[in-house]
């Protein structure tokens, strides 16, 4: 199957060609249009973001067919964000793939943003399969799931107020850092001293037992208030801005390798994929690896891959298409809807 994958959920505009069957895939071509606008505002504005997906998506459309040397005729499938994401933004690649699949004929999927996440590791480890233990951790989710197999996701944690994405943001705000912040705070970070500042690892606790509500879940907003009355509390914050970086992400790096190790053992799994734009960071990736134990694999993407893009949009679209679960043109966006597949244990 040769499938083009389109992504507007949030802030980039992205198209994506890739072929192949099962899991054996070939990326043909991606095209990632950021909107660089939101940084002005220190956040992304939803109306902002629609104007420039509309006049973007065309565009890269165009291009990602071309790098592939693609056309419509051989195409076999439109794969297209529907959900979750901000609704204005979402229309917009919705809009555009039901036109596009109304007037060649190609068919519709209808992806899940947070599946493409999924998926999206696979693209550069081809053992970042089934089974695995996930952990999703991007701007408005945190989840850890078990994922026996495609299509079968089980919910064993997710965060009970920030997303770990939202809390670095957040936390790199209150540091004076430009926005996305992630990146920054983790650059940040890298000069801290781990002593200076130790926060609270936010529902971590030795008592905690399987089965009990809190064993997998994680809650951010806490630390974020810790780093608040850090920064209010500093006398000299130039000099201790890395340090409570460092602190920062020492606790909610540590808290999240933690729950995954739970993950690992209770599921005796030894794959840990991670998907997301936190999942660029690269000490929670060294934090999960040691935790995890050295017989876990652990798998995270690059940055490209990471953060959002269409790439993994076709990917999942694949996975869908060969399973002929085809989208009817009254597909509709969804700021919000439960991934395909998603159980509570
Ligand atoms: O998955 P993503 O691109 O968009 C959503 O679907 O939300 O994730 C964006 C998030 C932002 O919160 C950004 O600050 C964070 O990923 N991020 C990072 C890093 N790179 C991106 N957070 C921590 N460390 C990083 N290196
Ligand atoms: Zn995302």
């Amino acid at each position: 199957m040769r499938i083009l994958g389109i992504e507007t959920s949030c802030d980039e505009t992205s198209a994506s060609v890739l072929s192949g069957s099962g899991n054996d895939v070939t990326l043909e071509s991606l095209v990632i249009l950021s909107q660089d606008v939101h940084r002005i505002f220190g956040g992304v504005v939803p109306e902002i973001a629609s104007r420039q997906h509309l006049t973007s998506i065309l565009p890269v459309i165009d291009q990602a067919l071309g790098d592939a040397g693609a056309t419509f005729a051989g195409l076999d499938a439109i794969a297209v964000t529907h959900a979750p994401g901000l609704v204005g933004a979402l229309l917009v690649g919705v809009a555009a793939a039901k036109g596009l699949s109304m007037t060649t004929g190609v068919p519709l999927v209808g992806v899940h943003h947070l599946e493409g996440h999924l998926f999206a590791t696979s693209l550069e480890h081809p053992d970042a399969v089934p089974p695995f233990i996930a952990l999703l951790v991007s701007g408005g989710h945190t989840l850890l799931l078990d994922v026996p197999a495609w299509g079968r996701y089980e919910l064993l944690g997710a965060t009970r107020d920030d997303a770990a994405g939202e809390a670095f943001d957040k936390a790199a705000k209150l540091l004076g850092l430009p926005y996305p912040g992630g990146r920054h705070l983790e650059a940040l970070a890298r000069d801290g001293d781990p002593s200076r500042f130790r926060f609270t690892r936010p529902m971590l606790r030795r008592d905690q037992r399987l089965g009990d509500d809190d064993y997998y879940d994680v809650s951010f907003s806490g630390l974020k208030t810790a780093v608040m009355l850090a920064v209010k509390g500093s006398q000299n914050i130039y000099e201790d801005a890395a340090h409570i970086a460092r602190g920062f992400q020492d606790a909610l790096t540590d808290t999240l390798a933690e729950k995954v190790a739970r993950a690992v053992r209770a599921r005796e799994s030894t794959r840990v994929v991670l998907g997301g734009g936190v999942a660029c960071n690269r000490a929670l990736v060294a934090a999960i690896e040691m935790r995890a134990g050295r017989e876990v694999q652990v798998f995270a993407p690059s940055p490209r891959i990471a953060t959002d893009n269409a790439a993994m949009i076709a990917r999942a679209g694949l996975f869908h298409a060969e399973l002929g679960h085809w989208a009817a043109l009254d597909l509709d966006a969804s700021s919000s809807t439960p991934i395909p597949g998603m159980i509570r244990p």
